[in-house]
């Protein structure tokens, strides 16, 4: 049988990381948007222009599964990002980057930005588990993390242009195939820049503090 010969569990883990999460992301990220710094300059004078197409209606949840909407995100600028709790490397590390980026804006701006994570895994991520996940050290203070069912995900998948695919699956466990792109939209929730999550955290203070 086919089985038989498939690699042992712990390389398919592997090889299934790098190929979803890495592999994935870089090349989503790639094909979207160049991390150029020329071009993220223009994508941030692309403001208000409706040229980015970034962004649109959705309706989630947070973690204490209050109702949460676009409508939301209005008065404050806001990092987003769509990953999933699961994910073992890109996801922590692009939240960890946000909250680097926000260690390094002056206070003010400090407490102005909303960090907000949206699964695309929405069968596991459930608002208690991003509760949980929300808490984990190296991550942004306050961060707002969001989920619904698959059709209001998938709504906010395609308001901000999201791919996301489940992997293979071992057991119960699999991974998901997703972009990876630190969105941020400005006071008005429109889009004014998206950052690699291989970005340095100074660039993403830097596009931050060039909203004000
Ligand atoms: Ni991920």
């Amino acid at each position: 049988m086919a089985s038989r010969n498939t690699p042992p569990l712990w390389i398919s883990i592997a090889a299934g990381i790098a190929a979803l999460c890495l592999v994935g992301g870089a090349v989503a990220f790639a094909v979207l948007w160049s991390p150029a710094p020329q071009q993220r300059t223009q994508v941030l004078d692309q403001r208000g222009t409706g040229q980015a197409d970034i962004g649109g209606p959705f309706t989630l949840v947070d973690q204490d599964g209050a109702p949460f909407t676009d409508a939301d995100l209005l008065g404050r600028p806001s990092l987003i990002y769509f990953g999933y709790t699961f994910c073992p490397d890109v996801c922590p590390l692009s939240l960890q980057v946000m909250e680097a980026a926000i260690e390094r804006l002056p206070p003010g701006l400090r407490a102005d930005i909303r960090p907000v994570f949206i699964s695309v895994d929405p069968e596991r991520d459930t608002p208690e588990r991003l509760k949980q996940y929300a808490q984990t050290p190296g991550f942004p203070a306050g961060l707002v993390a969001l989920t619904g069912t698959v059709e209001q995900v998938e709504a906010a998948k395609a308001a901000y242009r999201i791919y996301s695919a489940r992997g293979e699956q071992a057991g119960d466990f699999y991974l998901v195939d997703h972009t990876s792109i630190i969105y941020l939209m400005d006071q008005t929730g429109t889009f004014a820049a998206a950052f690699s999550h291989t970005e340095s955290p100074q660039t993403v203070a830097e596009g931050i503090e060039a909203l004000s």
